[in-house]
């Protein structure tokens, strides 16, 4: 399974360091969302979940945390502790976030605006999912 990371370029100068992330330069793809989690309890696991065809890009903006990044066949899991580190998180992924540090901010830049019909919340039919298209593909030679 290859897990894609980007290193983002910081413009670095004596005052410290900013970090621009523009659309399909920076970013794969058109960003039409971005939302960020804090606060995270110790503890907590947060994700849990599939997307059938969200992408995203999550950034550890300060703090850190991991993710478990499942394809239905192999699991990852990818350390985010630096602020200039992207990961990417394509559709058919199940993703789980946790070991948040007390002052973690996890930004997540998406593809798409928030749609529930997206998501594939139950282990078992994102299984299903991938098995599917794992078929279709199969029968397109
Ligand atoms: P949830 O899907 O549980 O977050 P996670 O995937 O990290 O476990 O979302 C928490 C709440 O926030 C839930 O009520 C839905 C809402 N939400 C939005 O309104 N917009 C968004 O873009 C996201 C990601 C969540």
């Amino acid at each position: 399974m290859q897990v894609i990371k980007y290193v983002f370029q910081p413009h670095g100068d004596a005052r410290g360091q900013l970090i621009a992330l523009e659309e399909l330069r920076d970013i794969p793809f058109r960003i039409r969302r971005v939302y960020y989690m804090y606060d995270t309890g110790e503890g907590v696991v947060r994700g849990k979940h599939a997307h059938k065809s969200l992408e995203q890009i999550l950034v550890c903006i300060h703090g850190s945390c991991k993710v478990r990044l499942d394809n239905g066949q192999e699991q990852k899991i990818v350390p985010l502790e630096k602020p200039y580190e992207g990961l990417y998180v394509g559709s058919n992924m199940w993703r789980e976030m946790f070991d948040f540090s007390p002052d973690a901010v996890l930004m997540v830049l998406a593809s798409e605006l928030y749609d529930e019909a997206d998501y594939v919340r139950s282990y078992e039919d994102f299984l299903n999912m991938v098995q599917e298209s794992k078929n279709a593909n199969e029968e397109q030679g």
